[in-house]
């Protein structure tokens, strides 16, 4: 597996279509509240809106997709929307992976699935097994996922995998093979949609030096040209990683000779 740039370790290269774009689907339940239709039709309309920027994506060459479909406290919602979800999940990923190999994409799963429906979980395995050759592109769902979860049990293998490790040699580098998106670079760009400017227990490690974008456009409203918006905006993030303006101008100099 090659090694990624930690942003807090190295400078990483940034390019102008983000190599890795992280999304929080947001708004779902308004969208269907407004058109006075119960919540859950929000998500299978959500649905739609999932396809065109994976498509979208694949098209214009972003390698890594990540998409929140479901975190570790959307448990506390009212147990229909739960199970609707649930059903969702399964039955879209069953309508789905056929589709997903055929345009090269490939899936993965990050989260606590053992929560979930064996039947979900037998699935999760088959999709990831069937589009794992796969090349153009890599989209990662995050169901049961929680961004604190995730350092924490990256942290108890790190440590399982580690047991004569004292505190002071715990590194980012040692850490970093055990969290869930240890095979990806970090989000270049982060898009919420539905109005809200919150992380709600995302990628929080792999956050630190995103840029954040957020609108009011709610999930399921949500479509190419809107992501093209977000990509806009992107390429207009003088992205520092803690240099000033004035070191990137001579880095941008540099290079061009
Ligand atoms: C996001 O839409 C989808 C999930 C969290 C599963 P919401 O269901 O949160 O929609 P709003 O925010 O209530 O409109
Ligand atoms: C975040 O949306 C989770 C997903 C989109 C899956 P929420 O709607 O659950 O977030 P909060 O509760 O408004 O922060
Ligand atoms: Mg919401």
């Amino acid at each position: 597996m090659t090694k990624h740039i930690s942003s807090t370790l190295a400078v990483p290269e940034a390019s102008a279509i983000p190599r890795h774009v992280a999304i929080i689907m947001d708004g779902n339940g308004r969208w269907a509240s407004k058109r006075l239709m119960p919540r859950v039709a929000g998500h299978s309309e959500g649905l739609g809106a999932v396809r065109k920027v994976v498509q979208e994506c694949r098209r214009i060459g972003v390698e890594y997709l990540t998409v929140f479909a479901f975190s570790s406290e959307n448990w506390r919602r009212p147990p229909e929307e739960v199970g609707f979800l649930m059903k969702l999940f399964l039955k879209s990923l069953k309508g789905e992976v056929s589709r997903l190999a055929e345009n090269d994409i490939s899936l993965r799963l990050i989260g606590d699935l053992s929560r979930f429906d064996s039947s979900i979980q037998e699935m999760v395995q088959f999709s990831e097994q069937k589009t794992a050759g796969c090349k153009g592109l890599t989209l990662t769902i995050a169901a049961n996922y929680g961004g604190r979860w995730d350092i924490l049990q990256a942290m108890r293998q790190c440590v399982a995998a580690n047991p004569d490790l004292q505190a002071d040699q715990l590194t980012e580098e040692l850490l970093q093979p055990y969290l869930s998106m240890s095979y990806a670079p970090e989000p270049d760009l982060f898009i919420r949609t539905g109005g809200e400017q919150r992380i709600s227990n995302f990628l929080l490690w792999q956050l630190a030096y995103t840029e954040l974008y957020f609108t009011d456009i709610l999930w399921p409203d949500f479509d190419e040209a809107e992501l093209h918006k977000a990509f806009d905006w992107y390429s207009q993030r003088e992205r520092r990683f803690g240099r000033t303006s004035a070191q990137l101008a001579t880095q941008v100099m540099s290079d061009a000779v």
